[in-house]
């Protein structure tokens, strides 16, 4: 989970989902839609996994439902591996164990372009 470190879990790198396996491509362009730099074309936040539990849907497109699933696929384009229920429901355990004040600006209804 080399991505998701810090103090926060994550949230302070961008990297590509599908580090691993290819990510079905997607219209976003990531990160280059912003910096116009070929380099971070479909680079996306390492979100924070603080509170994770309870800041879905997940994923920068938000189509991933369940804590369960985004781990799974995680697994999958992330780490190439396939992880059975039983590594899944482990893995989510921990998850659990960052829940925790969630901070107001965390959930704040973001200010989206006009
Ligand atoms: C077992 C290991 C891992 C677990 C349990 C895990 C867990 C998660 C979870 C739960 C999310 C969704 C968070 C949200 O939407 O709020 C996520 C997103 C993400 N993770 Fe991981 N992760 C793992 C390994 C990795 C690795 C190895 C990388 C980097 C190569 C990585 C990079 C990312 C990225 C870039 C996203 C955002 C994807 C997007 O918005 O489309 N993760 N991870």
């Amino acid at each position: 989970m080399s991505c998701h470190n810090g103090r926060d879990i994550g949230g302070q790198t961008f990297q590509k989902p599908g580090a691993k396996k290819a990510a079905p491509d997607g219209k976003d362009v990531g990160r280059m839609a912003v910096t116009g730099d070929t380099a971070d074309r479909l680079m996306f936040k390492v979100p924070s996994l603080r509170n994770v539990e309870k800041t879905g849907p997940y994923f920068h497109t938000g189509k991933v439902a369940t804590v369960q699933e985004a781990v799974r696929l995680m697994g999958e384009f992330q780490l190439d591996r396939k992880l059975d229920d039983h590594q899944i429901a482990e893995i989510v355990a921990w998850l659990k164990t960052l829940t925790g004040e969630i901070p107001a600006d965390y959930i704040r209804q973001p200010d989206l372009p006009q």
